[in-house]
């Protein structure tokens, strides 16, 4: 018989978002009158532009005309989208041959992780989106939990403390450094200098940084950077992934991107761009024609004007939820709230308490979905998020109940 690739043998829980349907399931189930709102899983409920949606439609309808046909494209993705996201959200930042289209972020990260194998040393903000650490234990550079944390991974803290920038004299050089701003699951957006940080630490300690800027659109501060590459010395240090799912609502069209700098190198001088191509090329076949031309629509005017119409509706409901949890009741149970207005997500400490705990209370009380911190790493115990994804009635409803929630 096969042996078992160990890596899933290591992984000590299943992944957070299907544990946290399972709950909800389970307490739908025992309680099938319960109304329950979600605010936990970061899904898009709103529904798509009708211009993006129409030039897909179109797009489709064209597939079945000769004229109109196309079958396999470039598996970097359509040259003319890879040129706007060039120019619209790097305005000269990075070049279109450093863009690859790909069926969304997790999956790119995931397939990042084939670049640099398994002996490479991983260091993750702490708390931190699952996969960066989930995937590095399937793939094998990162070994068993010891009860702290995965071995091979070393965890950056982030915490009120230090302003949730992390102290990175904690990571080893030749590091593979995942780093999100606007973070998931903490909402905060780290300034220019906190990135110069690090991207000079990079630079001389020859780390990698994987940049997650999925939420780059939800920064409604202009002081603060929308992607890695406005920082001097990026290039030659890092790798940024990204999505169309939040800002376009794609999260079921599912569209994102790379950008893998020619100026970065291996320690034997060879170019990641290059491997990165091998990879798309050989373990990914190019993203749907159809939501291609949906993501050259968002780049429009008109597709621009309508992605920030639906992160605004987001950003008010995060604005609602953050007054509800800043409310009498939760100020009495010493919940401290950290939300900067630049995010869709509301963390939320609770000090003493476990987020497991925490979330139950919330479901139990309430009929909310919440995540519980803690699933997104050790650093995240005592802490909940809240998702500001979801249709304003139903934020409304949920903010009404928290608010009378007794605690
Ligand atoms: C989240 O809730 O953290 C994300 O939306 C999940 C995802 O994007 O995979």
């Amino acid at each position: 018989m096969l042996t078992r690739n160990e890596g899933f043998a290591n992984l000590t829980a299943g992944y957070l978002f299907p544990e946290v349907a399972r709950r909800r399931r389970e307490y739908a189930a025992a309680h099938p009158d319960a109304k329950i709102i979600s605010l936990g899983i970061g899904n898009t409920t709103e529904p798509l532009p009708k211009f993006i949606a129409k030039k897909m439609a179109d797009y489709a309808l064209g597939l079945a005309t000769p004229e109109g046909y196309s079958g396999y494209g470039d598996e970097q993705g359509n040259t003319e989208l890879r040129k706007k996201i060039a120019e619209v959200w790097y305005k000269g930042l990075a070049d279109e041959s450093e863009v690859f289209i790909s069926d969304g972020a997790k999956c790119d990260i995931a397939r990042i992780q084939t670049l640099f194998g398994r002996k490479v040393k991983i260091a993750v903000q702490d708390p931190a989106y699952p996969v960066y650490v989930d995937g590095s234990v399937i793939v094998g550079a990162a070994g068993k939990n010891n009860g702290t944390g995965y071995e091979g991974v070393t965890y950056m803290p982030c915490t009120p403390e230090n302003d949730f920038f992390p102290e990175l004299s904690v990571v080893e050089p030749n590091s593979l450094i995942y780093f999100c701003s606007p973070n998931n699951p903490t909402g905060a957006v780290a300034t220019k200098e906190q990135l110069k940080k690090l991207v000079d630490f990079a630079n001389k300690n020859g780390c990698i940084i994987i940049f997650d800027g999925a939420y780059r659109e939800f920064i409604r501060d202009p002081s603060l950077p929308k992607t890695i590459f406005e920082i001097e010395g990026a290039r030659t240090c890092a790798i940024e992934i990204n999505s169309f799912s939040k800002p376009a609502g794609f999260t079921g069209v599912r569209l994102g991107w790379s950008i893998v700098p020619n100026d970065l190198k291996f320690a034997d001088g060879t170019s990641v761009n290059r491997d990165w191509n091998r990879v798309m090329t050989t373990l990914f076949n190019g993203a749907s024609n159809v939501v291609q031309a949906g993501g050259l629509a968002c780049l429009e005017p008109e597709g621009l004007k309508a992605m920030k119409e639906v992160i605004d509706y987001y950003l008010e409901n995060a604005a609602l939820i953050k007054k509800t949890f800043e409310g009498e009741n939760f100020k009495k149970a010493g919940a401290e709230v950290y939300f900067t207005g630049n995010s869709p997500y509301i963390w939320v400490q609770f000090p003493g308490l476990k987020s497991w705990d925490v979330f139950d209370t919330l479901l139990d009380k309430c009929r909310v979905v919440t995540t519980p911190g803690s699933g997104f790493g050790p650093a995240g115990e005592s802490f909940i998020r809240i998702s500001a994804f979801g249709h304003h009635a139903d934020v409304e409803e949920a903010c009404k109940r928290l608010s009378e929630l007794a605690l």
